[in-house]
């Protein structure tokens, strides 16, 4: 409970669930080589670029399927789901997954990737840091299968992953452990994952991430009061807005797509940066969404007061079947038939037939125990001249990075908070 009792909490989680069923299917095992040659390791900026090319691929296609939606979702935790599921995958399946999350395979060879992910993992879950991140994947899988040792091990060194067996005989039982393992794992965050599994069910995957950090400069809960936000051009909701004034911190005006970007900092390694198009330019800032922009966004940023920024409370939640998505992104024989998942049981009999997403994001200024023991604020009546006033009060985006890594935790645009 004394968890949330502090200014500037944000909390979110998020979970793919890969659900795999039998199928006839063909293949080969894949080799995870040793630790020799790491002059070519993929360094962690290189993958998170990389990544960054995925997140932002695949958002453009959530959005074609949710238009005007709010979109919610954690690149990292898909591209390591997908990462992990590829470490059982061979021939085609294998490099269509690795080239769909937007690997170059003669530059980065397999093991070069597996790698990098299980550094990556490492780096985001250092102790001490002042963010909390808790990440993780697990596998269940039938009982009547057995899942390769080799493979065991492999999860286990590289993404740090558990295989449990469970009764899928048994739907219900076995859907209630697999809530159950995912709801511990977030801090109840989130609850019901799986709605409902089929006795066709052989193995589910589970990637989950914990996020909570505390605003380094706080919003005081006393400020919030019920605000306008603009859905469109007639439609308005009231929702609580969040404000601080005279706050310094990094901003850029970006002339060339009509938008302000404003980062505010976690208190530890983590960022989080707030793109506000102007209004009609959201399609074109959209559109421009690729790792250069990020690059070029975060180049701009440079410690500016704003007068007054206006940032609305909200918790959001979303649940995305990604089966239907991954295949415009070229990930698409791991669904089929031809599937080859054969280095995880050794057999040629799986297949994924879905891939469950669910994302919970929350930005708060939290409770007012700290508030009052705060009162950093002081109001200043000035008169000032041109005060730069920023108000999220229209539809924008929001980028949540761990700054150690350059890993995109969670990517959103928040259409109505509400
Ligand atoms: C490569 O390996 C050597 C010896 O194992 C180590 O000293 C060196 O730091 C490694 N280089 C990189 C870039 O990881
Ligand atoms: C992959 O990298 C190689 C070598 O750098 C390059 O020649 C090739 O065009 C790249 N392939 C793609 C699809 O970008
Ligand atoms: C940032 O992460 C490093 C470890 O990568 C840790 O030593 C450091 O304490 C963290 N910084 C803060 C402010 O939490």
């Amino acid at each position: 409970m004394t968890l949330f009792v502090t200014l500037g909490l944000l909390t979110a989680g998020i979970f793919p669930a890969v659900l795999c069923q039998q199928d006839g299917t063909l293949g080969s095992n894949t080799e995870v080589q040793g630790d020799q040659n790491n002059g070519t390791q993929v360094d962690s900026l290189t993958l998170a670029t990389i990544n960054t090319d995925f997140a932002f691929s695949l958002y453009k296609e959530l959005v074609l399927k949710n238009p005007d939606k709010n979109i919610v979702f954690s690149p990292f935790s898909i591209s390591f789901a997908l990462a992990f599921l590829s470490l059982g995958a061979s021939s085609n399946t294998l490099e269509e997954i690795l080239e769909g999350l937007k690997f170059n395979l003669t530059e980065t060879p397999e093991a070069d990737i597996h790698r990098g992910f299980g550094h990556l993992l490492h780096m985001l879950s250092q102790p001490g840091d002042q963010v909390q991140i808790s990440t993780g994947s697990a596998m269940f899988v039938e009982k009547n299968l057995q899942i390769l040792a080799e493979f065991k091990e492999k999860a286990k060194a590289l993404y740090q992953a558990e295989a449990i067996t469970v009764n899928f005989q048994q739907p219900h039982e076995a859907k209630n452990l697999i809530n159950d393992y995912v709801s511990k794992h977030t801090q109840g965050k989130i609850k019901d994952l799986i709605s409902d599994l089929d006795d066709q069910t052989l193995m589910v995957l589970v990637n989950y991430i914990y996020f909570k950090g505390k605003w380094d400069t706080l919003f005081d809960p006393q400020d919030t009061v019920k605000s306008e936000f603009h859905l469109n051009k007639k439609r308005t909701v009231k929702v609580p807005m969040m404000s601080i004034e005279d706050l310094t911190t990094p901003y850029f005006w970006d002339e060339e797509l009509s938008c302000s970007v404003v980062e505010l900092k976690y208190t530890g390694n983590a960022s989080a940066l707030f793109i506000l198009p102007d209004e009609g330019s959201m399609q074109k800032v959209e559109a421009s969404l690729q790792p250069e922009t990020l690059r070029r966004w975060k180049d701009s940023l440079e410690p500016r007061m704003i007068d007054e920024l206006y940032l609305p409370k909200f918790s959001i939640s979303t649940d995305y079947s990604l089966e239907g998505i991954l295949p415009q992104l070229g990930i698409r024989e791991v669904f089929s038939t031809q599937a080859d998942l054969s280095g995880i049981t050794g057999a040629k009999d799986l297949r994924v037939s879905q891939v469950v997403h669910k994302a919970v994001l929350e930005v708060a200024e939290a409770g007012t125990e700290a508030a009052a023991a705060t009162g950093f604020k002081f109001v200043l009546l000035s008169q000032k001249v041109n005060p730069l006033i920023v108000s999220f009060s229209r539809p924008f985006f929001m980028i949540l990075l761990d700054t150690n890594t350059q890993s995109l935790l969670f990517l959103a645009k928040i259409t109505n908070p509400k």
